[in-house]
């Protein structure tokens, strides 16, 4: 079966500064898998290359077998991914609605729109109640909900998830945890990058461990929670 995402020798630069240098990843249909590693691994920069926010250096990014490696970052929604990026940017000055519906500008089709939305609703129900609220208002926990939900409202098949755990309460990460499992369970399939070891393996299939812009392991998640696979890459790492 095509792998949905394949990474063939992906490579990112920044000038001088070799950020990614050529790795190869395969997400199936259907999988969360993670992508780990201590701080400056390239993880980011692995993410914004797929969604076309930086220039992929070298290499091929291949989406259910189509190469979009060149396409340009406001059409890759429409080729059926999008990336909730790290720092969750929601438009603080615009209302929860209005970020969600912005997420949408690929869908034409009004009642689309409204159906996405309905679908957003569903998963994230403080969203709901918030909707009229300017975004800032929120808490870190409901802007990452809100960020996510603004990156489902194209209604993606991949969804690329750079940190979304970060800097929130314990109680809020286990609940994105949760809702994560729970668009798997819906069909998305996801990429996850997270500096939360234990709980991005708790809920994926495979994983890929970075370290200065190279994949040097990777295993199904059980393989990968065993402790000596994952401390080579934290042991002064960062
Ligand atoms: N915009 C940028 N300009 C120059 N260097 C960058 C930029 N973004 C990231 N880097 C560098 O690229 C490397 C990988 O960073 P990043 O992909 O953000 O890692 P991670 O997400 O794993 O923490 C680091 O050395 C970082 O300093
Ligand atoms: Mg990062």
């Amino acid at each position: 079966m095509t792998p949905l995402l394949k990474l063939q020798n992906f490579k990112l630069r920044y000038g001088a500064v070799q950020a990614v240098r050529g790795i190869d990843i395969e997400i199936r249909k259907g999988e969360i898998v993670a992508l780990l590693g201590a701080n400056g691994a390239g993880k980011s920069s692995t993410m914004k290359g797929i969604a076309g926010l930086e220039p992929v250096a070298e290499g091929r990014v291949l989406f259910d077998g189509r190469d979009i490696t060149d396409l340009p970052p406001e059409e890759i929604p429409s080729a059926g991914l999008t990336l909730s990026p790290e720092g969750r940017r929601v438009f603080g000055t615009l209302t929860v609605a209005d970020n969600l519906r912005m997420g949408a500008y690929t869908i034409t089709d009004k009642a689309a729109i409204e159906t996405a939305l309905r679908r957003v609703f569903d998963l994230f129900p403080i969203l709901e109640e918030r909707q009229g609220q300017y975004a800032g208002t929120l808490s870190g926990g409901q802007q990452q909900m809100l960020a996510i939900g603004r990156a489902l409202m194209c209604n993606p098949r991949l969804l690329l998830l750079d940190e979304p755990s970060l800097g929130l309460a314990p109680l809020i990460v286990e609940q994105v945890f949760a809702l994560i499992s729970t668009l798997r369970d819906q069909g998305v399939t996801i990429l996850l990058v997270e500096q939360n070891v234990a709980g991005a393996l708790a809920i994926a299939d495979r994983a890929y461990l970075m370290a200065s812009g190279r994949i040097i392991r990777e295993g199904s998640a059980a393989e990968m929670r065993s402790a000596g696979a994952m401390a080579d890459s934290y042991l002064g790492g960062h």
